[in-house]
């Protein structure tokens, strides 16, 4: 089929090179020049396993094209899906659907044929019923250009693949006919056996903010039960082992550590609260708040141990930080806890030398003052204390003793409670975790 796929940033361009891969002829649309010049020349403007040798083979084959023309995408296809991103809001927590709705806005006028107009970014709910107003009252074909809602779940890190073998596809449609054209476009993983849920757009647009808000409360009841832990002299990571172990629980996201970031997580539970009071029924979703405050307080309590590691104030500390991106095999620092605590501890006085294997030009773009160093050892030269702040694989086989060597003091806090710790104990390192006694 021939499809569009309007904002080719991390959900757009993994969306539009998955499609071509499944044989589709594929038009992305993007709006940034820097960006669209550099899909066009097949490579990804950021970070992604995998992403960008899909892209660069469709564009070479044919089958992925990229403009900025909203009108080209209107002639070239009946099935557009809107990848467009909806940041936090500056005045308020909700989430900015002004994109979105650009979109819709612009695309309309060019659909003189009837069409499907397919959201997947995160909206707050109300919005695809809004947008369905939108197109059939702006598009020539009226009620024949249609609204589907799809919320998109991937991860960053595993995109393609989470794109390519969804554990499920959710479908928000208002008729028949638009279900039976998505079942048509989607019938590669239906015959894979990936779970379809038909509803309507308000449960659909609910589906993706509840799952990620879900998300981050189990990581901040962990987080949580490891403050107590930390009081009680217990261990945080057995006691997820234990409890994962129940199937009801289950074990994954039950990482304690410095916390949860990115583009998604921070934000969608922010705009779900807020979007919960415009309802009315703001009481509902106020956990959310503390779930927030409690992922907040990870990034203060890794500030105050490093104080107290140090001796009680890091102004003129040396602190080696490993790590930058909000998780491994990103490069993506948008609310990274990572980069923030690097930045508190320097705007503290410390002294920061950061190494990333992917995330250091878009770290030193957020956070120039910081130094960005080529290697994890280099991070720690001359350190009087090292920090493990996200956990790409590279960490996990550094020597303990090398990089003991180069440091000022052998002193580490695991804010991803990854490393060894006894292995770093035995190099002679005052080593310690979040929450792990
Ligand atoms: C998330 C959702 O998982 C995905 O379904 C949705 O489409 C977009 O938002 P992503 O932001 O890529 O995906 O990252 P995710 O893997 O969910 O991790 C989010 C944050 O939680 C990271 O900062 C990660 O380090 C942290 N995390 C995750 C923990 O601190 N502990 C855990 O156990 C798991």
């Amino acid at each position: 089929m021939k499809i569009t796929v309007i904002g080719c940033g991390y959900l757009g361009a993994t969306h539009a090179a998955s499609m071509a891969e499944l044989g589709h002829e594929v038009l992305g649309v993007e709006v940034d020049p820097t960006k669209l010049a550099s899909l066009q020349a097949g490579t990804t403007p950021f970070y992604e396993p995998g992403l960008d040798e899909l892209l660069g083979k469709h564009v070479t084959a044919g089958g992925l094209r990229f403009t900025d023309s909203i009108e080209e995408a209107g002639a070239f296809a009946d099935l557009h899906f809107v990848c467009v991103g909806t940041p936090q809001l500056g005045s308020s927590l909700g989430a900015d659907t002004s994109y979105v709705e650009t979109a819709v806005r612009s695309l309309a006028p060019h659909l003189t044929r009837p069409a499907y107009v397919v959201g997947k970014s995160t909206v707050p709910v109300g919005t695809a019923a809004r947008m369905a107003g939108l197109l059939s009252e702006l598009s020539p074909v009226g009620g024949d250009a249609e609204l589907v809602w799809n919320p998109e779940f991937l991860r960053e890190g595993f995109a393609v693949k989470d794109t390519l073998e969804p554990d499920r596809i959710v479908l928000g449609v208002a008729s028949e006919r638009a279900e039976q054209a998505l079942r048509e476009f989607y019938a590669p993983m239906a015959s894979a056996g990936t779970p379809f849920v038909v509803t309507d757009y308000a449960t659909a647009e609910l589906v993706k903010v509840s799952a990620n808000a879900f998300l981050a409360t189990k990581i901040s009841f962990i987080n949580a039960v490891g403050e107590v832990c930390d009081a009680a002299g217990a261990d945080v990571v057995a006691l997820a082992d234990a409890i994962g172990h129940d199937a009801r629980i289950g074990r994954r996201f039950l990482n304690a550590g410095i916390g949860f970031g990115g583009g998604c997580l921070p934000k969608d539970i922010r705009a779900f609260v807020h979007r919960a009071g415009e309802l009315g029924v703001e009481d509902a979703m106020s956990f959310l708040r503390q779930v927030d405050d409690i992922n907040q307080r990870q990034r203060q309590r890794v500030t105050a141990i490093v104080k107290a590691m140090v001796g009680g104030s890091v102004a003129g500390v040396r602190v080696g930080v490993w790590g930058a991106a909000f998780k491994p095999d990103s490069d993506d620092v948008r609310d990274s806890p990572a980069l923030d605590i690097a930045g508190r501890l320097h705007l503290r006085g410390a002294h920061v030398s950061v190494y990333d294997p992917k995330a250091a030009l878009t770290a030193a773009a957020r956070f120039p003052t910081l130094v960005y160093t080529d290697s994890a050892v280099d991070a720690a030269r001359g350190a009087d204390v090292l920090l493990h702040l996200t956990e790409w694989p590279e960490f996990r086989t550094v020597s303990p003793d090398e990089v003991g060597s180069v440091m000022a003091h052998r002193r580490l806090l695991d804010g991803r409670n990854l490393l060894d710790l006894p292995s770093w104990r035995a190099a002679g390192f005052e080593a310690r975790g979040l929450g792990r006694a």
